[in-house]
């Protein structure tokens, strides 16, 4: 292993930043070069790369979103696509690849990967929808903002004795919605994965308002549906004023919190080293606090679980 590259792709996430730090010295540490490709897999068929330094990297360990950029290259699914990077590989005489980015970006590396490319996935969203890992680099500072968002949004909803929905993002994943919910005390948590009836979401807001409660928090994960047509629902069940935040993309950025800094430098510095053990065709991950990599193909196989038994208590603990 002499030369590798790396390349963040997909939706930026809280944390890539401090990946690509310790990838880039990890490598430099063992005499390896590193490339950086921008804007992910477009960058890597259009052959956009440079070397990459000590100091590419210094100062980016706080900050949020990808010093290397991003970008979702749907010609990469392409057969024309795919053959133009491979090209730009061998041109470059890469040797290894680190790719960042979420389920969409770690199938693209594992086509790679079965085309003989020595390749290591790093699981970067804040969806946290791989079921392979406890985390996904960028998923806990998301939740952090989401929780300052609850917070902030709870003080004007007692203010007027209102209900408030929080839309946020996670595609058909819920748990953005769940941990934040459950970390800012949300009386009502909406997913995807969980049949919901807005006549309990309803009673539960009259049982609250009856009991002198001034607020209703609704945190909704948007891959359940229209936000304001629960609110418009909440009114004619319950009369009370019901308002709609769609917080949107200020999940995505942000400085990386210290949890997604440590576990993006665990599986930045990991990902090199399985290069260097002649580990391709890998996925890092983090399971019990342990760092773990799985052959990438087995990874993307394994479903995403939804923790009931944390919503369930989510739900006790907001009567
Ligand atoms: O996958 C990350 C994510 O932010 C999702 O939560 C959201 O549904 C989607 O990306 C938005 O994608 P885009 O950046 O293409 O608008």
């Amino acid at each position: 292993m002499k030369r590798i590259a790396v390349l963040s792709s997909g939706g930026d996430a809280p944390g890539m930043n401090p990946a690509i730090r310790a990838v880039v010295r990890t490598a430099i540490y063992n005499g390896i070069e590193v490339f950086g490709i921008k804007e992910g897999y477009k960058g890597l068929m259009e052959g956009n790369l440079e070397p990459m330094n000590l100091s590419s990297v210094a100062d980016i360990i706080q900050r949020g979103g990808t010093v290397l950029r991003t970008a979702r290259a749907e010609e990469f699914m392409t057969e024309e696509g795919f053959n133009k990077a491979l090209n730009v590989l061998e041109v470059f005489n890469i040797d290894g690849l680190v790719v960042l980015g979420g389920d969409g970006t770690l199938k693209g590396a594992r086509d790679l990967a079965k085309a003989g490319i020595p390749v290591v996935g790093i699981p970067c969203t804040i969806d946290n929808d791989c079921g392979y890992t406890d985390y996904t680099i960028g998923f806990m500072t998301a939740v952090d903002t989401v929780v300052d968002a609850i917070s902030k949004i709870r003080d004007t909803s007692t203010s007027h004795g209102r209900a408030n929905i929080i839309e946020v993002m996670g595609r058909n994943c819920g748990d953005i919605a769940l941990y934040a919910g459950l970390a800012g005390g949300a009386e009502s948590i909406i997913v995807p994965e969980l049949y919901f009836d807005v006549s309990k979401v309803a009673q539960k807001a009259m049982q609250g308002k009856n009991r002198g409660k001034l607020h209703h928090i609704i945190v909704l994960a948007e891959g359940v549906g229209n936000a304001y047509e629960i609110a418009e629902e909440m009114v004619n069940l319950t009369s009370i004023d019901t308002r709609v935040t769609i917080l949107g993309y200020i999940q995505r950025g942000g400085i990386p919190s210290a949890f997604d800094r440590v576990l993006a430098s665990r599986l930045g510095n990991r990902a090199v080293e399985l290069l260097i053990e002649g580990n391709g065709a890998k996925a890092v991950g983090m399971v019990d606090n342990k760092v773990i990599d799985l052959n990438i193909e087995d990874a993307l196989d394994i479903e995403k679980q939804f923790d009931e038994e944390m919503y369930e208590m989510a739900n006790v603990l907001s009567i």
